[in-house]
């Protein structure tokens, strides 16, 4: 058999609860595709915090390192705001350590019924948000006061080049167009952005690029998305898009996302946070953190795993099994049972 090692960093709040699901999943998915999975489970976020000081352990990172893959639940919650290092500084910590520049956050609108936009509008959707992960605001120099504070973005040439080659890339595989946001009326790094982008889209002449306002790019992503091919944005900018993103196929638990570097294990988790709103009470969609798997099983060459797993999922809610976020009663481990089961079954008729 195949056999891959996977990094498990379950995280807070709903993170352990949908992550439990995902690996279950996967395991199925293993036994019905002849591959092995050895899971390690480590702190991270506010958990590590609690048990070790910092939200990322030195041993949490090495073995992030030593795996074929990391596979991330969420992190962060109200009794961790304040402090000098949070949860949150622990994912920008990982995400820097492993290089993981790119972050790809896909949404498709498989039922538009359950999208809250009026079904002529979402029907149809498909769009990959392609987000900058290691720059920009996030990452620049801080003055943190208590009359003055500020938050400088920079990005360099490189930095621009290398997520807009993953963004042409991608749009190649899927419908050949990219629409570059940013905000160059009003932000040097914008201009730079612009520039760069125009540049390198010389390298792709089948793909066709356009340029946005971020500002008139968050209208048009809910009062028109099908014009979205590939959105190719930075860190804030993607960060925000990919929640609005959300709301196309119905709910935020529905998205999974990959973070990806140059070589080196990728990271793998669902777009939403650790949700301290309904923590704890077994009534997360496991969806997007199946997803976010779907996807490391696609890095990883399990592509017919990867879409089984998909399969499983529109299938357990075309039939009618969905949790609360969905207007639906099923619980979170409910739901991940539903995968396993299709996944199993659709082994059987395979075999
Ligand atoms: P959130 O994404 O955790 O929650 C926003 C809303 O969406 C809440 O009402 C929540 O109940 C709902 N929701 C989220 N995931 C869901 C799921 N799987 N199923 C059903 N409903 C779901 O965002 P927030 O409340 O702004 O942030 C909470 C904490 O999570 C903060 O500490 C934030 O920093 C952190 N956060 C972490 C990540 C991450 O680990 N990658 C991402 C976003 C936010
Ligand atoms: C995300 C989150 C993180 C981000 C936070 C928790 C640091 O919102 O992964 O979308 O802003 O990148
Ligand atoms: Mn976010």
């Amino acid at each position: 058999d195949r056999a891959y090692t996977v990094a498990v960093l379950p995280g807070d709040g709903i993170g352990p609860e949908v992550t439990r699901e995902a690996v279950a999943a996967v395991d199925a998915a293993g036994a019905a595709h002849g591959f092995h999975v050895r899971w390690s489970t480590h702190d991270f976020g506010g958990v590590a915090i609690d048990r070790h000081g910092p939200p990322l352990p030195d041993a949490t990172l090495a073995a992030c390192r030593a795996a074929d893959a990391v596979l991330l639940g969420a992190v962060g919650g109200p009794r961790w705001v304040g402090g000098a290092e949070t949860p949150e500084t622990g994912l920008l910590a990982i995400r820097k350590a492993l290089g993981l520049f790119a972050n790809l956050r896909p949404a498709r609108v498989d039922d538009p019924a359950l999208s809250p936009l009026k079904a002529g509008i979402a029907a149809g959707a498909d769009v990959l948000v392609v987000r900058e992960l290691t720059g920009g605001l996030y990452f620049g120099d801080k003055v943190e006061g208590d009359e003055e504070a500020s938050d400088l973005c920079r990005y360099s040439r490189g930095e621009v080049e290398r997520i807009a080659h993953v963004a042409f890339k991608a749009a190649r595989d899927r419908r050949g167009r990219v629409t570059s946001v940013d905000k160059a009326n009003v932000l040097a790094t914008s201009r730079l952005w612009r520039r760069v982008v125009t540049a390198v889209a010389a390298d792709y002449p089948d793909v066709a690029l356009d340029h946005m306002y971020v500002d008139a790019a968050a209208m048009a992503l809910v009062t028109g998305p099908t014009r979205f091919d590939v959105i190719l944005t930075e860190n804030l900018f993607g960060d925000i898009l990919s929640d609005a993103l959300s709301v196309l196929p119905g709910s935020i638990g529905l998205l999974g996302s990959a973070s990806l570097g140059d070589g080196g294990p990728g990271m793998f988790e669902p777009i939403h946070g650790s949700a301290p709103d309904i923590a704890g009470e077994d009534r997360a969609s496991p969806a997007g953190a199946i997803e976010a798997a779907a996807m490391m099983l696609d890095q990883l060459g399990e592509t017919r795993a990867a879409g089984a797993l998909r399969q499983a999922v529109a299938e357990a809610i075309a039939g009618g099994v969905r949790t609360p976020d969905l207007g639906g009663t099923a619980r979170c481990s409910a739901f991940g049972a539903a995968v396993r089961g299709r996944i199993d079954a659709a082994a059987r008729v395979a075999a």
